[in-house]
This record gives C-alpha cells, sequence and structure tokens, in this order.
C-alpha cells in the first residue's frame, strides 16, 4: 500500500473531527509522519461527512471556468473536492510550504487525471499568486494569522487581496486556533505560537479594506493549547 493512503487518525483536535466516525483514534504526537499521513488524505469519509465541509465547499460555490487557490492545500482534500467542479475551463492552483505535499498533489492530479490542478512549492513569506487572477481563495487549517508576528498576518492579507478579482472572495476555515498555552512544535510558526481568532483574523481583514461576509464559529472537540475554530467569508466590496 503507498503510504499516503495508509490511514491514521491524530488524536487532536486538528484531527479529531474526522476521526470521530470510525477509525480509532491515536496519539498525534507521534511526530512529523504521522501528521502528513492524515492530511494527504484526498479521500476522507469521516470529513465528508463533517458540516465544516459542506459549509467550506458552500461558502467556495465553485462553478466552471473559476480559478481558486487552495493555499495550505495539504494533500489536496479540498483540491480535488473543487477541481471537477471547476472543470477543464477553470484551475486550482494548490499551494504548500511542504515539499512532500506538493509531490503527493501531482501524483494525484496525474493520476486522476486532473490537468486544471497545478501544484505549487510557495515560502510562506510569498504565496505567490497572479496578481488579479483569483475567484476565491481557500484556506482550510492553514494557521496562517498570529498574534505575534501581525506582519506576517497582515502580509499574507494583502498578497492575498491583490491576488483576487474583482467581486472574488477569501474563504477561511480553522477547525480550532492556537492558545500559545501549549508550546508544542507543531502548535507553533515562526516562533509564533498563538494564533488570532476569527474575530481577531476579522479585524485584521476590516482594516485591510475587506469586507466580512460571514463569520461563524466552529464547534469542534478541543485539544489541547487549543481555542475555538471559525469560518470567515473575506470579500473586497463592490
Ligand atoms: C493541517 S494541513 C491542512 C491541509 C488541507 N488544507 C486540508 O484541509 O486537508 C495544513 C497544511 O498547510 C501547510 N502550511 C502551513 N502553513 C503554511 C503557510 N504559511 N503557507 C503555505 N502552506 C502552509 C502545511 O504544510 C500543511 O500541508
Amino acid at each position: 500500500m503507498r503510504p499516503f493512503l495508509i490511514v491514521f487518525c491524530a488524536g487532536v483536535a486538528l484531527a479529531a473531527a474526522a476521526c470521530r466516525d470510525g477509525a480509532k483514534a491515536t496519539d498525534h504526537s507521534g511526530g512529523e509522519k504521522k501528521w502528513k499521513h492524515y492530511w494527504a488524505r484526498v479521500e476522507d469519509p469521516a470529513r465528508d461527512r463533517e458540516p465544516t465541509t459542506r459549509d467550506v465547499m458552500a461558502a467556495v460555490d465553485a462553478k466552471p471556468g473559476m480559478r481558486v487557490a487552495d493555499v495550505g492545500a495539504g494533500g489536496g482534500y479540498f483540491t480535488f473536492k473543487v477541481a471537477p467542479l471547476v472543470g477543464a475551463s477553470g484551475r486550482v492552483v494548490a499551494t504548500d510550504m511542504d515539499a512532500d505535499m506538493i509531490a503527493h498533489l501531482k501524483r494525484e492530479a496525474a493520476k486522476r487525471a486532473m490537468p486544471q490542478v497545478e501544484a505549487r512549492l510557495i515560502d510562506p513569506s510569498d504565496h505567490q499568486l497572479e496578481h488579479g487572477a483569483y475567484d476565491v481563495i481557500l484556506a482550510v487549517n492553514v494557521y496562517l494569522f498570529w498574534k505575534e508576528v501581525p506582519e506576517l498576518s497582515r502580509a499574507v492579507l494583502v498578497q492575498f487581496r491583490r491576488a483576487l478579482k474583482k467581486g472574488g472572495r477569501i474563504v477561511i476555515q480553522q477547525d480550532n486556533v492556537y492558545t500559545g498555552k501549549s508550546r508544542k512544535k507543531e502548535q507553533c510558526f515562526s516562533g509564533a505560537c498563538q494564533s488570532l481568532t476569527g474575530e481577531e483574523t476579522a479585524a485584521l481583514a476590516r482594516s485591510l479594506g475587506y469586507q466580512v461576509a460571514r463569520l461563524s464559529p466552529v464547534t469542534k472537540e478541543l485539544g489541547e493549547g487549543h481555542g475555538p475554530g471559525y469560518l470567515l467569508v473575506l470579500t473586497t466590496g463592490p
């Protein structure tokens, strides 16, 4: 069996919801390898049943010909749900800072004969999204916004804004945020360990000229160092 297809369920809340139905939860702290295997799953019946998946897909509202960026795409759970909907005339640009995930995305796109999927390895300081090119920018559980590095959070939203087409939108979904109480390596990024909450992210976005089309709480089981997640939809206004 190919390693990426091995089913791993992580014990932390990041994966808890996906593990709830069926498979036995095991300790996520087993390391980077298990974490990657979990997020590299393209098909996941448990995740398919999650209301958050339905909400994300409704917010993306993919239509033929649309150009969508799936930032922090992981193994492509959402990439390969959106790609058939945008069709051959559309495009899904799936980015990640992890080379293994990009290799996996490329393999899956070829295996599924989906040339509309393009996988891009990016550096988090530059998301490499063309200007004025995207109908939707999607980021699910990517943890892009951090209290300790406001300039980084701001830069992400500025880059995303530039990348949107007129009338485009950003869909951000977090199962949880990091409170900074646990300082586990996997809950930190560039020395920052405290995520912005949904409200704080929305406030930052407003200060940069976005309009908040939707901000709703996500209620999922929370693990150590986790605060409640959110679904945030941003537009650039009329
Ligand atoms: C928890 S996984 C979620 C993957 C996918 N969005 C999903 O819902 O299945 C987070 C992914 O985001 C990537 N990532 C984390 N921070 C990132 C950043 N600042 N820029 C790009 N990718 C990032 C990680 O490498 C990982 O593959």
